[in-house]
C-alpha cells in the first residue's frame, strides 16, 4: 500500500498527520504561522487518548472500558478506541449505527440509556446488541414487548459530588425501588444480569463509586437469595480529568471496593468513562474577528469577537478549561493581562463564552488567535447549526510510534493517515463557495438599492 502524502483534499481532511518529531502544538503553530488556515480548528492528539486509556487500564486492571462515545464521537476517536480494543457505551440508535459502521462487534456495545423508544429497542435487537439498562417499570414492559431476550442491567442512583447530576434524571432509588424492579423483571421472565450506576459527570468525591459498588453488592445478594445470578457490574463514568493524580486516588477506592464486594473474578466489571478518555486530547485554536475596547465600571475591558462560540463548540465552560493568547514564534508578547469579554460569532447577545469566570488576556488584535485547552469532551457534539455558522474542523495527529501500533488494525485504511505531511497544510474552508451563475427563479423579491 502506498500512503498518499499530501492528499488533504476536503474529503480526506479527517486523515491523521503522522508526526515524527513534532507535537500537536507544532502542527497548530505551522498551520497558523503558515498563514493559510483562516478559520478556527481543533487539534486532536491521538497519543493523548492512548495514554489515557493505558493509564485507566493500568490503574484499574479489573475493569473493561466501554467508552461513552457521546463525549466525543469524532471518526478518528472512535477508530482509535476500536483499534485499542475498547468497547462502547451507546446512548442512541444513531450512536450504535455509527460504531457498527466501523465494524464494531455489537456484543461490545452496551445500550446504556434507561429510557428508550420502541424503535430504539427494535433497532438494538435487530443490530444484535446484547445489553441495555432500565430503571422503571414502564421500561421493563417495553423491553418485554420489543426486545425480550435483552440482557438487562438495573440502573440505580448513586450520586457523588459532581458537576452534572445524572442521578436526578436516571437511576432508581436503591431503598424503595430497586428490589421491586428486580422482582418485576423476574415476573416478566426477563434476564437481569447486572447493576449499573453513574456517580454523575465530573465527579470530585473519591469514594462515590465505592458507595455504588456497596449498593450493587446488596442487590447481587438479593438476586442470589431469589435463585437468580447476576454477573456484571457497570460503574459508569464520572472520572474527572482535571488532575492526573485524581484518577489514581479514585482507582484505589474502586479497587479496594471491588476486592471487598466483588472478589469473584467471574463477575465482569465495566466502566463507561467519557470525559476522562478524551478531554485532554483536543485543543481549539480560535481566531479573533474583531476587537472593541470599552469602559465598564471604570475598567477598560477588551471585547473580543471570536469565530466560534456558544452555539458552536464552546457551549460549556468547565473550571479546568483554559484560554490563552497564541504566541507567534519570535514575537515579544506584552504580558500585561487585561479583562476580556469573549463574544461568539453569532448575532445573539447571549453568545458569550466563559461568561461564568473572569477572563484575563494580554491585549489582542483582530489578527490574533486564542488557544482553548481541554476541549475534547462534550464540545463539538453540542455544536448547533444556529445561524448556519460553521463548526471548526479537526486536524488529527499521531506519533509515528502509535501509528506503527494501530495502522494495520482493520478499522483504519491507509488513507486515514498522511505520512511526511506538510504541517502548515490548512483544513478545508467552511465558507460556502460562490455559485458559478446566479439563476433567476422568477420570484419578485425586494432588492437593496445600490
Ligand atoms: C450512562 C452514562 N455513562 C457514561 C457517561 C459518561 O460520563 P463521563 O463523561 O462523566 O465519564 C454518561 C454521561 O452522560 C452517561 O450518561
Amino acid at each position: 500500500m502506498t500512503y498518499d502524502k499530501l492528499d488533504v483534499s476536503p474529503k480526506n481532511h479527517k486523515a491523521a498527520f503522522v508526526l515524527q518529531h513534532a507535537t500537536a502544538e507544532d502542527a497548530a503553530r505551522a498551520m497558523i504561522e503558515g498563514g493559510k488556515q483562516k478559520e478556527p480548528f481543533y487539534t486532536f492528539d491521538m497519543d493523548e487518548v492512548y495514554r489515557r486509556i493505558m493509564h485507566f487500564r493500568k490503574m484499574m486492571p479489573r475493569i473493561q472500558i466501554f467508552y461513552a462515545m457521546k463525549s466525543n464521537d469524532s471518526d478518528m476517536m472512535l477508530k482509535l478506541a476500536i483499534s485499542l480494543g475498547v468497547s462502547f457505551d451507546c446512548a442512541s440508535s444513531g450512536e450504535i449505527d455509527k460504531v457498527l459502521q466501523l465494524n464494531c462487534n455489537p456484543k461490545s456495545i452496551i445500550f446504556a440509556l434507561p429510557s428508550k423508544t420502541p424503535e430504539h429497542l427494535i433497532y438494538a435487537r435487530e443490530s444484535a446488541v446484547g445489553h441495555t439498562t432500565f430503571d422503571t417499570s414502564y421500561e421493563l414492559k417495553k423491553i418485554k414487548q420489543y426486545w425480550p431476550e435483552a440482557r438487562l442491567l438495573l440502573r440505580i442512583r448513586a450520586d457523588g459530588d459532581c458537576l452534572y447530576k445524572l442521578g436526578e434524571k436516571f437511576g432508581c432509588d436503591f431503598d424503595t425501588e430497586a428490589v421491586n424492579l428486580l422482582e418485576e423483571a423476574a415476573a416478566l421472565d426477563l434476564r437481569v444480569v447486572g447493576i449499573a450506576f453513574h456517580v454523575g459527570s465530573a465527579c470530585s468525591s473519591v469514594d462515590s463509586h465505592t458507595q455504588g459498588l456497596r449498593k450493587a453488592r446488596a442487590l447481587f445478594d438479593h438476586e442470589a437469595r431469589a435463585g437468580r445470578k447476576m454477573h456484571i457490574v457497570d460503574i459508569g463514568g464520572g472520572f474527572l480529568s482535571d488532575k492526573m493524580n485524581r484518577i489514581d486516588q479514585v482507582s484505589k477506592f474502586i479497587n479496594m471496593a471491588l476486592e471487598e464486594y466483588f472478589p469473584d473474578p467471574e463477575v465482569q466489571v465495566i466502566a463507561e468513562p467519557g470525559r476522562y478518555i478524551c478531554d485532554s486530547s483536543t485543543v481549539l485554536y480560535c481566531n479573533i474577528n474583531n476587537v472593541r475596547r470599552v469602559k465598564k465600571e471604570n475598567e477598560i475591558v477588551n471585547m473580543l469577537y471570536l469565530n466560534d462560540g456558544l452555539f458552536g463548540t464552546l457551549r460549556y465552560n468547565e473550571a479546568w478549561h483554559t484560554v490563552e493568547k497564541f504566541k507567534m514564534s519570535g514575537c515579544k508578547e506584552d504580558e500585561k493581562l487585561e479583562t476580556a469579554i469573549l463574544w461568539g460569532p453569532s448575532c445573539d447577545s447571549t453568545d458569550r463564552v466563559m461568561e461564568n469566570c473572569q477572563v484575563l488576556l494580554p491585549r489582542c488584535t483582530a489578527f490574533d488567535w486564542l488557544v482553548f485547552g481541554y476541549q475534547g469532551a462534550y464540545t463539538f457534539g453540542f455544536a448547533s447549526d444556529f445561524s448556519c455558522l460553521p463548526r471548526p474542523l479537526i486536524r488529527s495527529v499521531v506519533s509515528e510510534e502509535l501509528w506503527a501500533k494501530i495502522k494495520n488494525c482493520m478499522v483504519f485504511s491507509p488513507t486515514d493517515f498522511v505520512t511526511n505531511p506538510d504541517l502548515s497544510t490548512p483544513l478545508p474552508s467552511r465558507t460556502p463557495r460562490i455559485l458559478p451563475s446566479n439563476p433567476n427563479y422568477g420570484y419578485t423579491q425586494t432588492t437593496l438599492k445600490l
